[in-house]
């Protein structure tokens, strides 16, 4: 369930017309909800909650959407964070969160970030490999810390889904084998500058199926109890995120409460706190990209084109993924308006920005506004400023109300930021 809809024939973010925000912030942008982020958090904190013991923690995956304001809307819910780099802990600290509840993942985190980490005290250092076993021993031990760490393992199953957003296959980067898991744990709790409390695992994203979580899931249970078997303590099992969320035209992911189910069948009697990392699944569908026709371009040998003000710079995953997003005109159609095909594109110069192909859409004329739907997860996160585009604003709506919350940048920031090299 989301806050977007019609109202008076105009689609609208919760009390506000998407239209008024194109009018005052210009297009494209990005529009969040707050009672959609607030209410995707408190569905899946309650549907988690009282499983393991402490209560789990629910660390929501920055990367997905990294805006401060929409950090601080979780954090003021009781969500942590789990982060991928100094910047990104860096936010979470600036939005809230307090050290004791931010994960540090990651395949490459670098010296300078992992001393970063040990210096703010963050609760969990999610190690990847052996050599960042020993490179983080070190630095904390020459620190005099002994930093808690869990250590991620890659439990060989295929999650399903897009092959680029699958991590839990061996021959992805991620973690360690099961085997050498069990050799790393044993290996760390003899190391002087780490604390091994659990182990991690995050298998990919937009999951739609059960069964290889809780397959993943049943051989880290095992993995625990290898572990204890050997006199060695585990306190802690990070189940990662990957949770999809529910786009549209595809098929529907089981609910948090399905997933909660799951988990507690296959981890539920484990004596560990279990911590969580979703991030899709939160803020995919408190988002939209609006954007502004800018002309239709009809070849007359039969393809029509809708050029869009956004581009693949602004959402990359159509042309990254495939990925499919629903594309909406912002004025509602007449019940009876005939539907024409069109090739969805935007104005950057290579054919990869290409939103969607022949996708059916009521007519649209040149500045009419769209809406590409369930855009709040790896929309913003992930927009950059190819063609010297102006990296895409974003705007949060609460009620009748709405704030920009990043500005799009001017042209003479952006040429500012670059000094030309002082030789030439
Ligand atoms: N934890 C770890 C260790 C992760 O690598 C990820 C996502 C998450 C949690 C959150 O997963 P989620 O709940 O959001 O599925 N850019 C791609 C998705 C990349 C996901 C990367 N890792 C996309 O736009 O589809």
């Amino acid at each position: 369930m989301n806050h977007f809809g019609a109202r008076g024939g105009e689609l609208a973010c919760e009390g506000v017309p998407l239209a008024r925000i194109a009018e005052a912030v210009g297009t494209p942008v990005y529009v969040y909800s707050t009672a959609t982020l607030q209410r995707h958090f408190t569905v899946f904190r309650d549907a988690v909650r009282g499983l393991g013991r402490p209560e789990p923690l629910v660390a929501y995956a920055v990367k997905a959407n990294s805006n401060l304001s929409v950090l601080k809307i979780l954090i003021d819910l009781g969500a942590g964070a789990d982060t991928v780099s100094e910047g990104e802990i860096r936010r979470a600290l600036a939005a809230g969160a307090s050290p004791e509840r931010i994960v540090f993942s990651g395949v490459g985190k670098t010296a300078a970030e992992l001393a970063f980490a040990i210096d703010v005290g963050v609760a969990e250092i999610n190690v990847e490999s052996e050599p960042e076993l020993d490179l983080l021993s070190t630095i904390a031990a020459e620190k005099g810390v002994r930093q808690a760490i869990a250590i991620r393992v890659n439990p060989d199953v295929a999650a399903g889904g897009h092959a680029k957003i699958s991590t839990g296959q061996a021959d992805s980067k991620f973690g360690v084998s099961m085997s050498e898991a069990e050799r790393l744990y044993a290996k760390a709790s003899n190391l002087a500058g780490v604390r091994p409390v659990g182990v991690a695992c995050h298998i990919g994203s937009q999951i739609t199926d059960l069964a290889p979580m809780a397959a993943a899931f049943g051989k880290m249970r095992d993995l625990v109890g290898r572990l204890r078997a050997e006199g060695l303590n585990v306190e802690r099992l990070d189940l990662g995120g990957g949770l999809g969320a529910p786009y549209f035209d595809q098929p529907d992911p089981p609910s948090p409460e399905i997933y909660a189910d799951m988990v507690a069948k296959a981890v539920g009697d484990l004596d560990v706190q279990l911590a969580f990392e979703p991030g899709r699944m939160i803020v995919a569908n408190a988002g939209v990209l609006l954007s502004r026709v800018i002309h239709v371009h009809e070849r007359p040998e039969g393809r029509r084109f809708l050029v869009l003000d956004a581009a693949m710079n602004d959402l990359v995953r159509p042309a990254m993924y495939e990925a499919f997003h629903d594309i909406r005109p912002v004025r509602e159609p007449s019940a009876n308006a005939a539907l024409e095909t069109y090739d969805v594109v935007g104005p950057v110069c290579e054919t990869g920005d290409t939103f969607a192909r022949a996708r059916l859409l009521p007519a649209l004329a040149s500045g009419d506004l769209v809406a590409f739907m369930s855009a709040g997860a790896y929309g913003a996160a992930m927009a950059s400023e190819y063609n010297t585009r102006p990296l895409v604003p974003e705007v949060l709506v609460d009620g009748d109300k709405f704030a920009v919350i990043r500005p799009r940048p001017s042209y003479d920031e952006i040429l500012a930021a670059e000094p030309i090299a002082p030789w030439l």
